[in-house]
């Protein structure tokens, strides 16, 4: 299944830090998101992790030397530059950003990206007050003057010990950071969508709440897919525990009516809005302010209508709805359609394993107002997340920006 790096071309430099292991866990996650990664190390890379480990992991050669008549970089040392993507430079010690800045071109690494136009993402990593020194400070602001992507670096434990900025972002992220300067120029840039995720929760008590089983997924997978071409994603989320995901503006909320408020407010301006969220129908019409105690055999709660958030928020924006249906899915949908004046209406089965609630795969079936029915395959989120993009980006009236 497609995500945003399959057949990507990346090129890994690696540069002298204690950082450098964690890209060999960056080089692995590349691979199994389907990306072909060349890596190159700086000599001083090598002095922490082999470039084994990397060749084992990538099952390509591992470029280390400029001069190596061995290798395909001593033959054609701009071959590398011309194919990649993209350049990630991580870990990237203070050195190696100040040789950036100025255009140095004294190691493999260095002349690669001075001789490639693929987008360039610089993830530092160095002692606190390295980082924080202001030759670092201006050649990491020159970089960002020329359009490189810097990602991190995070605050946290530094291998001095100290406590302060300078740790490598974790793979996770950079892959986030990866995927979203791959997609910046892409075809929702300057837009802004609005995604909503999760399953509200209303209180019954301090300790209680009504919900459901919506894990998020859904929503996260949309904003990711938004971000990744080149959209401003905003993501109001009930609470899922899932973690954020970078470069995406998440706005967190609880009940039904917190994200009526926070859809109100993110979709002035937007370009679209999409409801993945479950959002609860009715909420405890008033929620007790202390613990409600086993006393009698039977409490009932009296509940009350929550806004209804999709119906309300009207605009000159592409208004997308979900429809979790259990039966008569596309009748039902098709009704909602109608009911809320909806531009799309993304129906879906959750009845299987393998779609709705909690998995991260879905089968959908995509209804316009024209009543327009595409049944979709099953799909990974992400990729759901993309077709109805397709979706909304056909929708959009052309960009003024
Ligand atoms: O989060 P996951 O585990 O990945 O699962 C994904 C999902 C199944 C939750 C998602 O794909 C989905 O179907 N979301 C919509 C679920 C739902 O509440 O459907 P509904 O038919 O009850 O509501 C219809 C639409 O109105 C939805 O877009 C909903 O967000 C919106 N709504 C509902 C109630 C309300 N008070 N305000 C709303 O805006």
């Amino acid at each position: 299944m497609a995500g945003p790096l399959t057949d990507r071309h990346v090129v890994l430099g690696v540069t002298g830090s204690i950082a450098s292991f964690k890209a060999v866990d960056l080089a692995s996650k590349l691979v199994q998101a389907g990306a072909l990664v060349d890596v190159i190390m700086t000599y001083g890379a090598t002095q922490f992790v082999t470039p084994l480990a990397f060749r084992s992991i990538t099952h390509r050669e591992v470029v280390t030397d400029t001069y190596d008549v061995s290798s395909e970089f001593a033959n054609e040392h701009v071959a590398l530059a011309r194919r990649a993507d993209i350049v990630v430079i991580a870990p990237a010690t203070v050195n190696c950003i100040a040789k950036l800045a100025v255009g140095l071109a004294d190691d493999p690494l260095t002349t690669t990206v001075i001789a490639s136009s693929a987008p360039l993402l610089v993830a530092p990593a160095m002692d606190a007050d390295m980082y924080a020194h202001p030759a670092t400070q201006e050649n990491l602001e020159k970089l960002r003057q020329r359009g490189v992507t810097i990602a991190g670096p995070a605050p946290g434990r530094l291998a001095s010990g100290l406590i302060g900025m300078g740790r490598l972002l974790e793979p996770v992220d950079l892959l986030g950071h990866i995927s979203a300067t791959l997609g910046r120029t892409g075809d929702l840039a300057g837009r802004t969508i609005v995604v909503s995720a999760g399953g509200t929760q209303e209180p019954i008590d301090p300790v209680r709440v009504i919900t459901n089983h919506s894990s998020g997924k859904m929503g996260y997978a949309l904003a990711e897919a938004a971000r990744d071409r080149g959209a401003r994603a905003v993501l109001v989320t009930a609470p899922t525990g899932l973690p954020d995901p970078p470069l995406v503006e998440v706005v967190p909320v609880q009940t039904a009516e917190q994200m009526a408020d926070a859809v109100k407010r993110e979709v002035a301006g937007a370009d679209a809005l999409i409801m993945a969220a479950a959002v609860a129908d009715y909420r405890p019409a008033s929620a007790a302010d202390q613990k409600i105690k086993k006393s009698d055999d039977e409490l009932t709660i009296e509940l009350a209508k929550t806004t209804d958030i999709l119906d309300t928020a009207r605009g000159d924006f592409v208004r997308v709805g979900f429809a979790a249906e259990s039966e008569n899915l596309v009748a039902n949908a098709t009704d909602k359609v109608r009911r809320k004046s909806l531009d799309l209406i993304v129906a879906n089965d959750i009845t299987d394993a393998d779609s709705g609630f909690g998995s991260d795969t879905n089968r959908v079936v995509l209804i316009d107002r024209e009543l327009q029915v595409e049944e979709l395959p099953l799909l990974t989120k992400y990729e759901v997340g993309q077709r109805i993009l397709d979706r909304v980006r056909d929708l959009l009236s052309p960009s003024t920006t």
